[in-house]
């Protein structure tokens, strides 16, 4: 038998709290992982990224955030699948008739948010196998700038980026992630019941920058590095 929580987390609205919850995790990671992305770009040869991601490896505070970063992206993918093919299922069932009724809006943009979230998981899949498993199991060269050596991890990122397919795969993906950015900020909001006559238009306008601005943030580094790397 099913304890209350069991039954709310299966629920519809408990599946779009757990959404809206992880969402804004990755809402929250994405900015941080982008302010320590931008040093790629700096001209030192690398120093500064490669100082920043070995702090990023080590603290222990923010490894043991990472699994949870680990976990709440899995969570969120595999929970986003499941409300896509509940909601595919009801439409399935509906018929002609979901097209004409006021939910058809809704229903379109979750299918449409489950479609982008599918290529971003393949996006994901392959980011991580080519810089963080890379990082972890590949024989990355080390360097030492004064102190301990660190791992060259400016050196791994350039080596993807002098390739074109790459670069290219990871500008249509940031459009891809800023399309599902532009729906979900606001979306997570709305789940959470926030319903203010000031602060709603606020955290859509809020949205709206963010979901273009750290994209295109994340998509100027490959077009930087193969053009001046
Ligand atoms: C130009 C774009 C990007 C570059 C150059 C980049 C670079 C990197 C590098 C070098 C790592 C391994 C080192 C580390 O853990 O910090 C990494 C890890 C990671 N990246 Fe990215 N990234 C980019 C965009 C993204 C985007 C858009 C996402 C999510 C949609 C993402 C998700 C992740 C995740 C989840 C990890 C593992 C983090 C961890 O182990 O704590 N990255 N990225």
């Amino acid at each position: 038998m099913k304890t209350w929580f069991g039954r709310f987390i299966t629920s519809s609205i408990g599946q779009k709290l757990v959404m809206s919850l992880t969402g804004l995790f990755l809402i929250t990671f994405l900015i941080v992982h982008l302010a320590g992305n931008v040093q790629l770009m700096w001209s030192d040869g690398g120093q500064a990224f490669n100082e920043y991601a070995y702090f990023m490896t080590h603290n222990p505070l923010i490894k043991f955030t990472s699994y949870g970063l680990y976990f709440f992206i899995l969570l969120h993918a595999f929970q986003g699948i499941a409300l896509w093919m509940k909601n595919k299922k009801a439409r399935g069932s509906e018929g002609y008739a979901v097209k004409v009724n006021r939910t058809a809006g809704a229903s379109k943009a979750s299918y449409r948010m489950g479609a982008l979230g599918i290529i971003i998981l393949v996006f994901i899949l392959l980011h991580m196998y080519q810089f963080w498993l890379q990082m972890k199991l590949g024989n990355t060269e080390m360097v030492a700038y004064g102190g301990e050596p660190v791992k060259d991890l400016y050196t791994l990122v350039a080596a993807v980026y002098e390739n074109p397919v790459f670069v290219g795969i990871y500008v249509v993906s940031m459009l891809v992630i800023a399309f599902h950015l532009w729906h979900g900020f606001e979306s997570a909001f709305q789940t959470l019941g926030l319903n203010h006559r000031k602060y709603t238009p606020l955290i859509k306008t809020v949205g709206r920058i963010y979901s273009v601005a750290v994209p295109l943030g994340f998509a100027v580094i490959p077009v930087y590095m193969y053009l001046f790397a």
